[in-house]
């Protein structure tokens, strides 16, 4: 039988009606319609599904919605304010610290509940909390230099270098051809 609930996500409040027995992500993903959450291994495992309930870290896949009823969600789609990313995601743009992106919401909250644990975490203190985020594409270190990066206050200062880079590594492939 479905039950009444209400989430509180990212400031929003949402009344579902839903089974006792639906998962965090998928009520995030199907009934709230944020799709941002992702899902990896489904046994809480890779840490894709990552979301913060009421400042706790969180695998969605393991966590029932209704369990949630009355507590605060932030997703990925909370932390970027007034049109703008929020750090975290900026400097995962500008240290390249993604490939396929489907771990990366994933990263960025487990950052993000870090940095709102520990602003200046050491990067051993960074890769022992983040162990728990698999990513199958980028090797790590880009990750942990775009949460260094943030921790190190330097969001900003390599983007149009990188981003010219970025550039000329496209053109050179010359994948897009000028009509
Ligand atoms: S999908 Fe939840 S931990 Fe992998
Ligand atoms: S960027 Fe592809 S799994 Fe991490």
């Amino acid at each position: 039988m479905k039950r009444a609930v209400v989430l509180n996500v990212n400031g929003e409040s949402y009344d579902l009606d839903i089974e006792p027995n639906r998962l965090l992500l998928q009520a995030l993903r199907e009934d709230v319609g944020l799709t941002g959450t992702k899902e990896g291994c489904s046994i809480g495992v890779c840490g894709a599904c990552s979301v913060i309930v009421d400042g706790r870290l969180v695998s969605s896949c393991l966590t029932l919605a209704v369990a949630c009823q009355g507590k605060e969600i932030t997703t990925i789609e909370g932390l970027a304010s007034d049109g703008r990313l929020h750090p975290l995601q900026q400097a995962f743009i500008e240290y390249g610290g993604f490939q396929c992106g489907i771990c990366t919401p994933g990263q960025i909250m487990a950052a993000k509940a870090l940095l709102n644990e520990n602003p200046q975490p050491s990067e051993e203190q960074v890769k022992e909390w983040m162990s728990g985020n698999l990513c199958r594409c980028t090797g790590y270190y880009k990750i942990l230099e775009s949460v260094m990066a943030v921790v190190n206050n330097k969001v900003g200062t390599v983007q149009p270098v990188r981003r010219d880079e970025r550039s000329a590594k496209i053109e050179s492939l010359k994948v897009y051809k000028s009509s």
